[in-house]
């Protein structure tokens, strides 16, 4: 007997642990899936490192612990109600009609707090997004909060940011708290009325004496399992407008400025372009055409909208007038395939992997051009300073290159690349002057189109261009 008790208790065990254990191994095979998705989706569209941090890590956790295990305790307390439901049949029919019709108001009592459940679950998510930007702001700039020694005003800042997604998790608890209430509620009201309804049935006989003193045993597991599903509904509830957002976000986005069935151009025009930005800042773009081969050195004061030109060359950012016309090989007009245009950011990015690796981003058909692409840049020198020469990984914690050794990758990374057209926003200007001026002379020693936008370039270096234009007013 105690061999059978012993091999019994094992048994349940292992049913109680088994299906836990699958049901989470699946659910993170999910959120691999899901995380995969995401990562497409802000590839494809730009959007800010904060939302996209939020929604793989917060609200994928909220939804693994508010949805996904609420729905296998779901499944379990409705299992315990049901077995038990039929055990109240076999001792009266009317037992199990009252038990089933306080169940169905039980299981009702979230929809009382529906939107309350939504909008905590909501804040959550808004919070938790809000704090991961204050933190973002801040700590890109932690060297020279250090050189300032600001740091009790750092943690002054972060503490009080922290206090909103603290706020939002203690309203979320007091939700959770009248949720459990009403739920308490109806459990004690239904486990009076079985009472009653037993001893009526005591009374007249229709059932044995010894049901009165074992119905609160039945009630305790009706009502208790269902007052956990209540509560898991209400906890499903709560992250329903989170999941529909990641829902939302996993669908395939594709980039309509950049569907590369386009050609590749080699010069282009801008005519009567403005752009309006929602700070009703407007900027008016000189009308002006690069011809294939030409080398234009764009020059004009600091915020006059030089680096927004290029944004909407690139099609990052839309004109609300006016157009860009692109051209090609023929000089006939073209639809531009505008991936092909090589663009060099004033504020470029490395990434933490091999120069070589930053320079060819990973193809490694080109691999090959890469020397050709150092010595024009002049970058050769650098790297025989480096340990590791082109594998030295970029340590993007412990800057380990010098600004000027970064635009020199980085030009690399623009020469290599197989663009007919270059935007060069500044490229040069944390190199000396003469590793500069050797440089802009040997990257204009080419037949690509290049438009280069640059201050302070001497005389000798200015004529090099076959144009310059000088944007002066709006
Ligand atoms: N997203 C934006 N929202 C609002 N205003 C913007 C936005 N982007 C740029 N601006 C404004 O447009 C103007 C042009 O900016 P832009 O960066 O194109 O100037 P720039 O000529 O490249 O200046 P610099 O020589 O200093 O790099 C600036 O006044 C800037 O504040
Ligand atoms: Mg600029």
């Amino acid at each position: 007997m105690i061999l059978i008790q012993t091999f019994m208790l094992i048994a349940a065990y292992f049913f109680g642990c088994y299906p836990r254990y699958i049901w989470s191994k699946q659910i993170e095979e999910l959120n691999h899936k899901i995380r995969q998705e995401l990562t497409n989706h802000y590839f494809e569209k730009s959007s800010s490192t904060v939302s996209m941090q939020n929604q793989m890590i917060n609200d994928l956790y909220l939804i693994k612990e508010n949805y996904a295990n609420s729905l296998l305790q779901i499944f379990y307390n409705l299992t315990v109600a049901i077995g038990v439901l039929f055990s109240l049949l076999s001792f009266h029919w009317s037992l199990c009609i009252l038990s089933a019709v306080i169940a169905f108001l039980q299981i009702l009592v979230p929809k009382l707090l529906e939107t309350k459940l939504e909008e905590a679950g909501q804040n959550i998510s808004n919070a938790n997004q809000q704090y991961l930007k204050e933190l973002g702001y801040w700590l890109v700039g932690i060297s020279e909060i250090r050189r300032f020694l600001a740091g009790a005003k750092l943690f002054d800042i972060l503490s009080t940011a922290s206090f909103q997604p603290e706020k939002a998790i203690k309203k979320n608890q007091v939700v959770d708290s009248s949720l459990d209430f009403f739920n308490k509620v109806v459990y004690s009201l239904g486990d009076m009325l079985i009472l009653i309804l037993t001893g009526y049935l005591v009374i007249k006989k229709i059932t044995q004496f010894g049901l009165i003193s074992s119905i609160s045993n039945f009630n305790w597991f009706l009502f208790g399992s269902l007052m956990a599903v209540s509560n898991f509904i209400g906890r499903i509830k709560s992250v329903i407008k989170v999941n529909q957002q990641v829902l939302q976000a996993r669908e395939n986005v594709t980039n309509k400025f950049n569907d590369n069935t386009g050609q590749i151009p080699v010069g282009l025009l801008i005519k009567d372009v403005s752009i309006t930005f929602k700070n009703n800042k407007k900027i008016k773009f000189p009308n002006f055409k690069v011809k294939k081969g030409e080398k234009i050195l764009l020059t004009g004061k600091s915020g006059i909208g030089k680096s927004t030109l290029f944004k909407i060359i690139l099609g990052e950012l839309q004109p609300d007038s006016g157009k860009v016309v692109y051209f090609g090989q023929t000089g006939e007009e073209i639809y531009p395939d505008l991936s092909k245009i090589g663009y060099l950011p004033q504020d470029p990015i490395l990434f933490p992997t091999s120069i070589m690796n930053n320079i060819t981003m990973f193809d490694s058909k080109i691999n090959n051009n890469v020397q050709e692409a150092i010595k024009k840049v002049q970058l050769q020198d650098d790297l025989k300073e480096l340990p590791e020469g082109l594998n030295t990984k970029i340590d993007l914690d412990k800057i380990n290159i010098s600004g000027g050794q970064r635009q020199k990758i980085i030009l690399a990374r623009a020469e290599i690349h197989n663009s007919r057209i270059l935007l060069i926003d500044e490229g040069t200007s944390a190199i000396d002057k003469d590793n500069s001026s050797k440089i802009i002379s040997q990257i204009l020693k080419t037949d690509k189109t290049i438009v280069f936008i640059a201050h302070n370039l001497d005389k000798s270096t200015k004529a090099k261009f076959d144009r310059v234009i000088s944007w002066k007013t709006n």
